[in-house]
């Protein structure tokens, strides 16, 4: 009999998006009456902005005839779209990012799940608690934890917790770290990190001969004009650091299918015996052995973004969802509840009423409410006492979720 990876044995419970879809569709089926809202996973829920729709037609079109068609995409995506990633996301706020240091893909998630395959096994990871949990289940499935205990921790992983009194910003590791995940805005806090709080990493990052994964997916939705929108802002990032971008909050393509990851050449690690690699190189032969790329149509309309009309849509649909953010915050906060994030991310982080855990809450909203939230412990155990709302709704659906919270 075949042997199973039996990391896989730790992982504590399901994931936590389908744990929720299963208890919702318990609910529903026993209540097949409630008008349910869903503010749980943050799933877009508008259509794609028209001109980006429409380069993927035309493009569809191309692809139906033999003498504009296109077979597989070049492995790390077609010129005319990393250039326009290039000179849009980075150049525009002067960070110089070569074309050829951008792999595209089907997802910042995959990504960040997928990039802890090039390092090595016995290397110590350092997490944010509440995290993102792909972060952390892909580095169990890898084997670079022990059990998890009974709060859900798995040994050899280092938590930095955020929480309300350090302002949901990670401290630095007491010791020695190799891989840090950090994520800005942050998913589930909606807390941003400053340049002196990304400053401080990279200095530790330097330091230690550490490499950051950073996860922007969400930097569109930044407002606040002095918070970095990519770790290569600052000095010396390029050496350390590794960041990923998604087009799936921004376009709305979280069932399109489209974001990229930055590995600059200049990122060295090393081997046992002490020679220096770029991870470039690695990454570059993992995504041509292990992936075939994005396919023309998206990348056509993820390349319409960058148009002047496309990055118009594109910034009215975040600030649709910003401004659910907004009027959500305010909402609840004068309801009484205490509410972080939403300021520079589409999500609201909410204390939990006393006496109520983030599951039991999580259970209130939904049996009381018929709204679905995501409960803060599932992101880790220092979300305990959290739920998180998402601000990806129909404006009629979040005027309705306030009002029922208000009449709870
Ligand atoms: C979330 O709700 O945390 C996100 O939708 C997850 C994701 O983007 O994979």
């Amino acid at each position: 009999m075949a042997l199973l990876n039996e990391n896989y044995l730790k992982l504590k419970a399901g994931y936590l998006f389908p744990e929720i879809r299963r208890r919702t569709e318990a609910f529903v089926d026993s209540h097949p009456q409630a008008a349910i809202i869903k503010m749980g996973i943050g799933d877009v829920v508008r259509g794609i902005p028209r001109p980006v729709a429409d380069a993927m037609k035309a493009a569809c079109e191309e692809l139906a005839h033999d003498e504009s068609f296109h077979g597989y995409p070049p492995e790390q995506g077609y010129d005319f779209l990393v250039e326009a990633i290039v000179e849009h996301e980075f150049g525009s706020r002067g960070v110089t990012i070569s074309p050829d240091e951008v792999f595209l893909s089907d997802g910042a998630k995959c990504d960040s799940a997928n990039i802890q395959e090039i390092f090595s096994v016995d290397q110590v990871v350092a997490l944010t608690d509440p995290v993102y949990p792909v972060y952390c289940d892909s580095n169990v499935m890898a084997g670079r934890t022990g059990e998890a205990d009974d709060a859900g921790r798995y040994g050899g992983l280092v938590y930095l917790p955020c929480t309300a009194q350090n302002g949901f910003s990670p401290p630095l590791p007491e010791g020695h770290v190799d891989l840090i995940y950090l994520c800005s805005p942050n998913n589930p806090t909606g807390a941003v990190m400053s340049r002196q709080d990304l400053g401080r990493w990279v200095e530790y990052a330097r330091s230690e001969g550490a490499v950051i994964i950073f996860d922007a997916a969400y930097e569109a939705y930044i407002s606040d004009t002095g918070i970095p929108h990519s770790i290569y802002e600052i000095d010396g990032a390029r050496d350390v650091a590794i960041e990923m971008r998604s087009y799936s909050k921004t376009a709305g393509f979280t069932g399109v299918r489209c974001a990229y990851t930055v590995v600059p050449k200049e990122l060295m690690v090393g081997t046992q015996v002490g020679d220096e690699v770029a991870l470039h190189g690695i990454w570059s032969r993992r995504q041509a052995t292990k992936y075939n790329g994005v396919s023309y149509p998206v990348q056509r309309g993820a390349a319409a973004c960058y148009t002047p009309e496309g990055s118009r849509a594109v910034r009215e649909l975040v600030d649709f969802y910003m401004s659910n953010a907004t009027l959500m915050k305010s909402e609840l906060t004068a309801a009484g509840y205490t509410v972080h994030g939403g300021d520079n991310a589409p999500y609201l982080w909410i204390v939990c009423p006393p006496g109520q855990d983030s599951w039991g809450f999580f259970d209130v909203l939904l049996q009381q409410a018929h709204i679905v939230s995501t409960p803060g412990a599932g992101f880790g155990s220092a979300g305990e006492g959290y739920v998180r709302l998402s601000a990806f709704q129909q404006r009629d659906s979040v005027a309705e979720a306030l009002k029922r919270i208000r009449e709870l």
